[in-house]
């Protein structure tokens, strides 16, 4: 139903539109992105979800530890540690959904990861 009628010469084609159709558009468009590709390089999004969790307990360096024993390095499975922060394991308290996604679980075991290389 969508085609029903006939486009004409006088449909708008919304020329210009794209960002890419203008060398300064994009370029501008790229400035604009990069202060976030710079923070996202500076604190990976696993850190930022550790650091405001798991280092009160785990220490703001993970190769060390504080209360909770240093998590690099990790030798566990995402799904390992989903299941240590969301039923606890001995000393450690569960954690709740609510204080850190799944999906940011598996970023700071991501992080982590790649801090035991
Ligand atoms: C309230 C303090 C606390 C917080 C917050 C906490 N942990 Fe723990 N965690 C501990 C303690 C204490 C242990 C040691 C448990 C034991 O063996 O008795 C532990 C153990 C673990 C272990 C098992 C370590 C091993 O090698 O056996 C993992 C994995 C872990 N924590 C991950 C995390 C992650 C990821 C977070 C953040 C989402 C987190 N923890 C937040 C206190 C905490």
């Amino acid at each position: 139903m969508r085609n029903s009628y006939p486009r004409t010469s006088a449909t708008p084609i919304n020329r210009g539109a794209s960002p890419m159709r203008s060398p300064l558009r994009a370029l501008i468009v790229l400035c604009a992105a990069l202060p976030a590709v710079a923070a996202w390089a500076d604190d990976p999004p696993g850190k930022v979800a550790y650091q405001r969790v798991c280092a009160k307990c785990h220490g703001d360096d993970p190769t060390e530890g504080d209360d909770g024993p240093a998590l690099v390095p990790m030798y566990r499975t995402t799904a390992q540690v989903l299941d240590i922060v969301r039923n606890g394991t001995g000393q450690m308290d569960p954690v709740p959904d609510s204080k850190i996604s799944d999906a940011e679980v598996s970023a700071v075991v991501a992080w982590l990861q790649m801090l035991s290389k």
